[in-house]
């Protein structure tokens, strides 16, 4: 409806241009037409008054189309100067000869000016049919004795073929007209939201690069303090556990030599240091690379994880997970990563008391929830985190 609206206002605009410029050309023919047809000698003659009366009348129309009303209604501005056009074409036709003579007949192609016009099929069969009749009763109604004249059947014939034909043509010039406006209206539609498209992916583009920016700059720092930590570990606790169990093999050696028979309490706190080294070792080992999927598969991994969670914060953890032995063993991994994540933040940020863990293998994909009773992530908080740049990718690499 906008779009028909968008039509009308411009049909309007060219019907208002043309017009204005077709009054102005005919006034100016019929202003020259004056002397070169011996108008000014026959001043007075009621042959000069009817040309001077039609300059009068072009003019008019032309000052009548550079009016406010003719850019609201031009075709109604236009209709009684072309109307009379008509009239005075066929009067002088009349005056040149009858329906024998040529001169009617070569009057008819002025209506293909109609042809133009961009209106409706039934607007352009008023325009034409009343343009027909003013031409033939400006033929006609002068001298009535044409209409007795054998050729006045085949002159009216002729006008109506022409009428058909310019009607017809016109209506096809319109059509084509109406269509091509419409489709440059889609073009100019596609085009504003290829550009908002464009500004928006552009932007989204910006965003990510500068979140891949920072998730690359969290690898780095995070694979040092992995590294420091490893250190640490390996330095404060394997390596005391180790000077301890070497300070006790010394001490045993040492009473061995001594009293054989003394060293079996020794022995057990020998045997006691070994299971904590390998308690040790094994955490270490643990935290270095989520094995634990390798060797017990992602469900009984994510029971470990949230048994963890439970025993290092007051939350009560709930997990519900189903059909995960197939999966392939990297979405294993990022899956067990994402939930790590995931009740890490809930345990720094939700002050939740409970948490639900979901998994679900649905059709050829995995589906993760994870939900707590707490705060709820809150709305323009600026984080310079990138856990959940980091959820978004291990997902997004899987998609
Ligand atoms: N479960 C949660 N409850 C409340 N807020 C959360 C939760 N998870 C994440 N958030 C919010 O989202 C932010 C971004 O999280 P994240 O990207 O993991 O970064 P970080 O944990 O390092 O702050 C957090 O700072 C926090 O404000
Ligand atoms: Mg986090």
């Amino acid at each position: 409806m906008e779009d028909e609206e968008k039509l009308q206002a411009h049909l309007r605009a060219i019907i208002h241009r043309s017009g204005r410029t077709l009054a102005l050309f005919l006034a100016c023919f019929g202003v020259l037409r004056l002397p070169v047809w011996g108008g000014l000698t026959e001043l007075g003659t009621p042959q000069s008054v009817l040309r001077i009366s039609v300059v009068t009348l072009q003019l008019a129309t032309y000052a009548l189309m550079r009016t406010r009303f003719a850019e609201r209604r031009p075709l109604i501005a236009l209709a009684p100067g072309a109307l009379l056009i008509m009239v005075v074409s066929g009067f002088e036709a009349g005056k040149l000869g009858d329906a024998q003579h040529p001169w009617i007949f070569l009057s008819f192609p002025s209506l293909c000016l109609t042809v133009v016009a961009p209106v409706g099929l039934g607007q352009r069969i008023f325009i034409v049919a009343f343009g027909l009749l003013g031409l033939l009763a400006g033929f006609l109604v002068p001298h009535p004795e044409y209409l007795a004249l054998p050729m006045t059947r085949t002159m009216l014939g002729f006008a109506f073929v022409v009428g058909v034909m310019v009607t017809a043509v016109g209506h096809v010039t319109y059509r084509v007209t109406r269509q091509s406006f419409h489709q440059s209206l889609a073009l100019e539609r596609a085009s504003t939201e290829l550009s908002t498209l464009n500004a928006t992916l552009e932007t989204r583009v910006r965003e990510q690069t500068s979140e891949l920016r920072r998730l690359a700059d969290h690898l780095e720092s995070a694979r040092e303090d992995e590294r420091t930590r490893i250190s640490h570990d390996l330095h404060d606790e394997l390596g005391q556990e180790l000077t301890a169990l070497h300070l006790g093999l010394s001490l045993t050696r040492e009473r061995f030599t001594r009293d054989p028979k003394s060293i079996e309490g020794n022995l057990a706190d020998l045997t006691a240091l070994l299971g904590r080294t390998r308690t040790t070792v094994r955490r270490i080992v643990t935290e270095l690379r989520p094995r634990l999927i390798d060797d017990l598969g992602l469900q009984a991994s994510v029971e470990w994880l949230i048994r963890e969670t439970e025993q290092r914060s007051q939350l009560r953890c709930r997990l519900s997970a189903s059909a995960l032995e197939d999966l392939p063993g990297e979405v294993s991994a990022d899956a067990f990563r994402i939930v790590q994540e995931a009740l890490t933040n809930v345990v720094r940020h939700a002050e939740a008391k409970n948490v639900d863990v979901r998994l679900d293998v649905r059709g050829p994909g995995l589906e993760i929830e994870v939900a707590d009773d707490g705060v709820g992530i809150r709305k323009n908080v600026g984080s310079t985190g990138v856990g959940l740049i980091g959820i978004r990718e291990r997902a997004s690499a899987h998609s």
